[in-house]
């Protein structure tokens, strides 16, 4: 996998640099659709994570996924928060000195010592879920805020999605990172290019297909749109009982399922403050 083009590129990868690098003046210029385009051409040539970084930011415009994270952060003012993948603990900086905090990842990259609100489980979500009950690790509380970011395939967050929410109250707000997939290539659920989002939009098309009882929607914020779901319901079974049949049907499900209305099956929300906030304000309250 080439994801940078560092050493010997070859024709292709030439040819894909040369097309972003008209990509990024098009786009200096306020050509959008120009830009866009010769973005789309490069990464047909070869695998360039620069030109697909191009192709979020003028597809997805607005803050990225950190700042409306923060953002969220900041207007709820979480009691509590459970995250699922924290790598290097980018996300995890955005929590306040006053939320309670569960963060699992089987391999955590943090440079530092996490501060005292926050509790890191060395583990697979699956395992953390199985050994302990998240109300328990917070003192009998529920999860008021969650962001799911962990294994990039489909049925590990569907797994996740449904562990999270039996967490939750009412009124928690469950939030997905990379659900808005910016073509087939980094859409697979095998990792052939630098730039990947994995197959998490299949779970979004099933929660807005099969949970209508949920509000599912995706903020276009770059990189890869930001899931958020509203009005878990801890007391639901649908998908627990259907477990196998869900996961089943939704891998037969073909990217060109999101080809004509990829907004729409995904349910694309403006990536705006006051669009975003006024959403979470329409939420039910405990
Ligand atoms: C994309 S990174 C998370 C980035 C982080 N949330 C951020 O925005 O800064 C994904 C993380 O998920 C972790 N991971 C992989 N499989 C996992 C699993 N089964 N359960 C929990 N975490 C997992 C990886 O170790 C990796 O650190």
């Amino acid at each position: 996998m080439t994801a940078d083009l560092t050493s010997e590129p070859n024709e292709a990868q030439r040819a894909a640099r040369a097309l972003y690098r008209r990509a990024r003046l098009s786009s200096l210029l306020g050509r959008r659709s120009e830009a866009l385009a010769l973005c789309r051409e490069a990464v047909d040539r070869a695998d360039y994570s620069r030109a697909y970084t191009l192709l979020s930011r003028l597809s997805l415009p607005g803050e990225d996924y950190f700042r409306v994270l923060a953002r969220i952060h900041r207007y709820l003012r979480p009691r509590t928060y459970l995250e699922i993948g924290v790598s290097r603990g980018d996300s995890l900086a955005c929590v306040l000195p006053t939320t309670q905090v569960l963060g699992i990842d089987p391999e955590p990259k943090l440079a530092a010592a996490p501060p005292a609100n926050v509790r890191i489980y060395r583990e697979t979500s699956d395992d953390f879920f199985a050994r302990y009950a998240p109300r328990a690790e917070l003192g009998g509380q529920p999860v008021e805020l969650a962001f799911i970011d962990g294994m990039h395939h489909f049925e590990y967050a569907l797994r996740d999605f449904i562990n999270v929410e039996r967490a939750c109250s009412r009124s928690s707000v469950i939030l997905m990172h990379d659900c808005y997939p910016l073509d087939e290539r980094t859409a697979q659920r095998e990792q052939v290019t630098g730039f990947w989002s994995g197959d998490i939009w299949r779970l979004m098309l099933l929660l807005r297909e099969r949970r209508p009882d949920l509000v599912v929607r995706t903020i276009a914020t770059a990189p890869t749109g930001l899931g958020i779901v509203l009005n878990p319901d801890p007391s639901s079974h649908l998908l627990t009982d259907r477990l196998d049949e869900l996961i089943a049907a939704y891998l037969a499900r073909d990217f060109s399922v999101l080809a004509a209305a990829k907004p729409e099956a995904l349910g694309l929300l403006e990536n705006r403050w006051p669009v975003i906030r006024e959403l979470i304000d329409s939420r039910i309250r405990d």
